[in-house]
């Protein structure tokens, strides 16, 4: 039987408890109020962090360094194809090796039993910086956000996620949602709703909490009276044309532009995207779009994206602020004020 030596860290929403997930909120909150006053504390000096990216990253990899580095701690970055994880060395042998250097490691990657078996051997908080199945980094920053645009006490909140209902997105959102007891719809394809254990998994938590959780295939119902509509990426990364071709030509009724904002009757409503977004022809894969389908853009029209309704910097700098949390959370030897 395997060793389960396992910290705290987060490896999924799961993970989290109602309490919890409030306290990384709440604590967020206090460390970018820190931030923007330049009352920063370095709580984190001396803790070393190791960021294991198997796959390519903006924002993740930015949040966790910059958070690292405001905190007084340092980080080592292993990007794709620079450390033996998974070709020459086990996850499990990588998690015993990494837990005798650094006081937490973040792993980013295709193979979700990885980040449980660097959790369960390493002996040090880690921290999922995305696997297919779940983004809890994302959705603790997407939490924080909807907070800060949005006075309601959580039970009154809805958000309505679009896209491919399978996404780790869209599980994230709804485990986050339903722990806050806030309303989370998912509008998707048929053919791309959640699994039917993630249907459970939300049904239980939202017993508890009260929260709501909503599937449809029906656009004009799924954002009618929503506070938030979230859009995600239709086209993973280095994912081939013939792999995604029929998969955006499902979605294509599902894309978020003016008429879809309008269709929620809410003139405040906000638009919500993790990034990155084919919103335009301006990247390879917005070219290939436009080549396979003549539209610009995927998942989100520019004007939306760029348009007084989005929140989409906050949200990215907000990655900032959550991440940091749970680090702080996880590694400060000093208590923290929240
Ligand atoms: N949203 C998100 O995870 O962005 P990156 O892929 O740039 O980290």
């Amino acid at each position: 039987m395997e060793d389960d030596c396992r910290v705290r860290g987060l490896v999924q929403e799961t993970d989290l408890t109602p309490d919890r997930l409030k306290e990384l909120l709440a604590l967020a909150r206090h460390l970018k109020s820190a931030r923007l006053r330049l009352a920063e504390q370095p709580l984190l000096a001396g803790k070393t962090i190791a960021l294991l990216f198997a796959k390519s990253s903006t924002r993740t990899r930015s949040a966790f360094e910059v958070a690292a580095l405001g905190q007084g701690a340092q980080v080592s970055y292993f990007g794709p194809g620079t450390s033996h994880l998974g070709v020459h060395e086990s996850a499990v042998d990588t998690a015993m090796v990494l837990g005798r250097m650094y006081d937490g490691i973040a792993y980013r990657g295709p193979d979700h039993h990885t980040v449980e078996r660097l959790a369960r051997h390493s002996g040090v908080p880690v921290w999922n910086a995305l696997t297919p199945p779940w983004h809890p980094t994302q959705a603790l920053a997407d939490m924080l956000t909807i907070k800060e645009h949005c006075a309601k006490p959580w039970a009154d909140i809805c958000l309505t996620y679009v896209g491919d209902g399978r996404s780790n997105v869209a599980n994230s959102l709804r485990i986050a949602g339903a722990l806050l007891g806030m309303t989370v719809r998912v509008v998707a394809p048929a053919s791309m709703s959640g699994s039917p254990e993630m249907r459970d998994q939300v049904e239980r938590i939202c017993a508890r909490t009260g929260g709501g959780a909503q599937e449809s295939d029906d656009i004009d119902e799924g954002v009618r009276d929503a506070d938030f509509v979230y859009a995600d990426t239709w086209i993973h990364l280095g994912e081939p044309v013939e792999s995604w071709r029929p998969r955006v030509a499902a979605l294509a009724p599902y894309r978020i532009d003016h008429q879809v904002l309008a269709a929620t009757k809410n003139p405040q409503v906000r638009f919500l995207h993790c990034m990155p977004a084919v919103h335009d022809t301006s990247t390879s894969i917005g070219a290939a779009v436009l080549a396979e389908t003549g539209r610009e853009g995927a998942e989100v029209t520019t004007d939306v994206f760029r348009g007084p309704a989005s929140l989409v910097l906050d949200q990215a700098e907000n990655r900032m602020h959550a991440i940091k949390a749970l680090l702080v959370s996880d590694l400060a030897a000093q208590p923290h004020t929240t």
